[in-house]
């Protein structure tokens, strides 16, 4: 089983990417979960779909051998940052249906006491759209992150890691009885 990696967020130092990292280098189940670097993609246009920049073909590429999605993602102003919604627009424009039917996972991490709860229903409902199926719980929300997840990316906090690898052991559990 394939399970593709998608983060929000370009920083360096991204504590939402430490999550994902975290969840790819301690998850116990027999799977490979790839994290793809969403800020090779240019900005979607659609005058770039009659030549499409080798960086899409690659990157949908990756997405056709997925057989879900975890996405981590920031709150940016209550919603989905640019980043992630450019690589979702771009994974929607291919024919062969990419995301339709698959699983994906949603977490968040913010700084602000909500762990950025509002940017995954605006993501949920986005997801509708390209007929991916979200996990609806364990929610993962994680607030107040820079006291969660230090300076080098590593998480502090044991309730943050026992939340995150159990939602993530969940939802691969779950594809695992749908297959
Ligand atoms: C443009 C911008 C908008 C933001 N809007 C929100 C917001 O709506 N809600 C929130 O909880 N945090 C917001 N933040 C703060 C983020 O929670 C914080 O920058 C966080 O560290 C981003 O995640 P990252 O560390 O993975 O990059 C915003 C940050 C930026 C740069």
């Amino acid at each position: 089983m394939k399970i593709i990696g998608l983060c929000g967020s370009a920083r360096k130092k991204s504590y939402n990417r430490a999550v994902l990292q975290y969840i790819k280098e301690n998850h116990k189940e027999n799977i490979e979960l790839e994290i793809l670097d969403l800020t090779t993609l240019p900005m979607y246009n659609q005058d770039l779909e009659s030549d499409l920049p080798k960086e899409v073909i690659e990157y949908v590429e990756k997405l056709k051998q997925a057989d879900g999605f975890v996405i981590i993602t920031p709150e940016y102003n209550y919603s989905i940052p640019a980043l992630l919604k450019n690589a979702l627009d771009w994974g929607s424009r291919s024919r062969e249906a990419v995301f339709d039917s698959k699983p994906a996972c949603l977490m968040s991490a913010s700084l602000s006491i909500f762990g950025g709860a509002r940017v995954q229903y605006h993501l949920r409902q986005v997801l509708v759209c390209l007929n991916v199926i979200t996990m609806n719980k364990p929610e993962v929300f994680i607030s107040k992150a820079s006291e969660k997840i230090d300076e080098n990316g590593n998480i502090t906090d044991a309730y943050t890691k026992e939340k995150v690898l159990g939602a993530f052991h969940t939802f691969i559990n779950g594809i695992k009885k749908e297959s």
